[in-house]
């Protein structure tokens, strides 16, 4: 078994102890963002919500930034816009790259080189995504897909 793969074991497992037994989401994304953000030492770390409307009187569904770890972010993110709009769009995980080939990427980091971001489901619907950067290229792949995938669904 591969470093990372034994690495993503471990941390399923930690996220479980972490998370079963808690109710309140916004906690468990909380423990979930900064447990994975120290483990692989990503630049950055966190979820984004998806909220209905907003306070100030913005209509429409969108993401709204939630717990994160690493430098400050975005606040909100329209539907199919940027990398996170488009996996809550296309409820997939994205995996990118080299943000700079991602047309439509939101750079709230200039910092930032790669990308995956991976959709939280609840009863069938996205109601979150959970983004991570990294400063380098080519960081993430399909074994960070499959164990953020699992990772999140500890969440629903
Ligand atoms: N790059 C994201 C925006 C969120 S920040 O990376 C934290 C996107 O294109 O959706």
């Amino acid at each position: 078994m591969d470093v990372k793969t034994e690495k993503y074991r471990e941390l399923l497992m930690q996220a479980e102890g972490l998370v079963l037994g808690e109710t309140d989401t916004i906690a468990c994304m909380a423990n979930v963002a900064a447990l994975v953000h120290e483990a692989f030492g990503f630049w950055w770390t966190g979820f984004y919500r998806v909220v209905v409307g907003q306070a100030d009187g913005t209509p429409g569904d969108e993401l709204l930034l939630g717990p994160f770890q690493g430098p400050v972010a975005c606040v909100h993110i329209g539907y199919g816009r940027g990398v996170c709009g488009t996996a809550w769009k296309e409820r997939r995980t994205v995996v990118v790259p080299d943000v700079e080939q991602f047309p439509g990427h939101i750079a709230c980091s200039a910092l930032s080189r790669s990308e995956i971001v991976v959709p939280v489901f609840s009863g069938g619907e996205v109601v979150a995504v959970l983004d991570i950067d990294s400063r380098e290229l080519n960081t993430f792949d399909g074994t960070d897909a499959l164990w953020l995938e699992k990772i999140v669904a500890l969440l629903a």
